[in-house]
């Protein structure tokens, strides 16, 4: 019972949006205690999942076509990872400051990912999101060029990314982002040191007439100028997604873009980032996604799939250049940022789990196979489809792009929610398949996809299930949606 003390709000009825909205039983929502995403609705609750489905405390049993946001890699369940999670319990080293110690757990699994990576990067460190991997790289290329490099450039202290990039909710993070509508609450107290030029995404930025690698030459030509305006002395970094994720849809860039991007960088001693938290540890096919197009950065984040959400965990990995101006320059060495979880053993144990079963299971190769089944299907169930402007991605990674108008790829307004609609449609039976829905994808704000990236372990008969129910979702509503209203 609420006490009589508790503010008129905290005993309001609790409204039940997602609830009206679709068929979910009424005696499901009651009030919650967690500070929701939105506190207006109640989201449908998970009562236990099994290898690639979510039971619903309704009934309900989802397909998961997209492992929340590409995190999940093997599935939700996993017996080697359980059981490798309690022996770490059992050595009573579930946490152990890093700041004054080490254990093998988080030293075996950054010699696991490092080797992994061709002598192109170094060391890793271990943090618990995404985000805090790229505050760190922001943090650690600013202090490579301040302090720790010969001859060093404190002058250093611009960013550059791309326009409707997603890179993390910190507020470091949050201004190398360049999607508009997550920065607009906050634009008037982020520090604006990032600057923002052209994503590469062909679907909306190549010209009539123009090819591939004339599309390259003038994305490399805009990072240049982009350089020369803000003066090359005074810039840090740049940082981009290798195939862009959340922000807009499983984009891949174009072959050369990387290789362009790193030439403009090498030419004016600034860092490339590369945030590989979304489409990197597997999700493309490749363990780095760089290792496509054979580009290594000089820094590196992974996050998401790193222990595919049996714990929350992301790293920075860093090049030999970047480990080496710490190790032997001018500087102190000591990087000036820490975290209480950083190394944090009991999901170091985990991660290390996961992609061991990833590498001894050949799944990379299963996540070929089966994206190239997905991909195939996809496009032939939906390429036509009216409100389908594109179909795009890698391996396990697809995105479906929905537009107004198919030849002027106009998108629907964003009030429209159409993502939105069509994920919390997808939920419900007939259906009983989970998309992941994005907005934003044609100019920050308008703008609507959807993203498929179920498990690496996924199997034929599983991709088809998937292909059939987003397919027979999309095409049912937009057949509601485009019935004109009865007068
Ligand atoms: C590419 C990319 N970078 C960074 C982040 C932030 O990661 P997290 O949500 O774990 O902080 C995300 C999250 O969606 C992402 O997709």
């Amino acid at each position: 019972m609420p006490s009589a003390a508790m503010a008129p709000s905290a005993i309001r009825k609790p409204q039940r949006v997602m609830a009206r909205r679709s068929s979910r039983p009424a005696t499901v929502a009651t009030r919650s205690y967690l500070f929701n995403r939105s506190v207006r609705s109640t989201p449908y609750r998970i009562k236990r999942a099994s290898a690639q489905t979510l039971h619903f405390e309704n009934g309900w049993n989802v397909l998961d076509a997209s492992g929340g946001a590409a995190v999940t890699g093997i599935g939700h369940l996993s017996t080697r990872v359980e059981q490798v999670m309690i022996k770490t319990l059992k050595r009573g080293i579930a946490y152990i400051s890093s700041m004054m110690f080490d254990t093998d757990v988080a030293e075996d699994f950054a010699r696991f990912l490092i080797t992994t990576t061709d002598g192109k990067m170094t060391r890793a460190v271990f943090y618990s999101s995404g985000t805090e991997a790229n505050e760190a790289a922001y943090k650690v290329a600013l202090q490579y060029h301040a302090t720790e490099k010969a001859n060093p450039e404190p002058t250093r202290t611009l960013f550059i990314a791309r326009d409707r990039s997603y890179h993390g909710t910190t507020l470091g993070a949050l201004d190398m982002s360049g999607h508009k509508a997550r920065r607009e609450l906050y634009e008037r107290v982020l520090p604006h040191n990032t600057h923002h030029i052209s994503p590469c995404y062909a679907y909306r930025g190549l010209q009539t007439g123009e090819s591939v690698a004339e599309y390259v030459t003038r994305l490399k030509n805009e990072l240049e100028q982009k350089i020369q305006d803000l003066g090359p002395k005074n810039v840090a970094a740049f940082i981009c997604e290798p195939v862009v994720g959340a922000a807009l849809g499983c984009v891949p860039a174009e072959a050369g873009y990387l290789a362009a991007m790193r030439e403009v960088c090498d030419r004016y001693g600034i860092l490339l980032i590369f945030d590989e938290v979304m489409c990197g540890m597997g999700r493309t096919g490749y363990l780095h996604a760089w290792q496509k197009e054979g580009v290594a950065p000089d820094i590196q984040t992974v996050g998401k799939g790193l222990a595919g959400g049996f714990q929350q965990l992301s790293a920075m990995l860093v090049s030999p250049k970047v480990n080496d101006a710490f190790e032997y320059g001018p500087g102190s060495g000591a990087f000036s940022h820490g975290h209480t979880f950083q190394n944090y053993p009991l999901a170091c144990a985990a991660g290390l789990e996961v992609q061991k079963i990833i590498q001894e299971e050949n799944l990379l190769q299963n996540v070929k196979e089966k994206g190239f089944r997905l991909s195939k299907s996809l496009k032939k169930r939906l390429s036509n489809h009216r409100h389908v402007g594109d179909i795009r991605g890698a391996g396990l990674f697809w995105g479906i792009e929905f537009v107004k108008d198919k030849q002027t790829m106009e998108p629907f307004p964003a009030d429209m929610k159409i993502n939105w609609r069509i994920y919390e449609k997808g939920l419900a039976p007939p259906y009983e398949i989970h998309v992941y829905p994005g907005m934003g994808t044609a100019d920050g704000v308008n703008g609507d996809h959807i993203i498929l990236s179920p498990s690496y372990n996924i199997t034929d008969t599983e991709i088809d299930a998937i292909v059939d129910r987003v397919a027979r979702l999309i095409e049912d509503y937009f057949d509601t949606l485009d019935v004109p209203a009865t007068p």
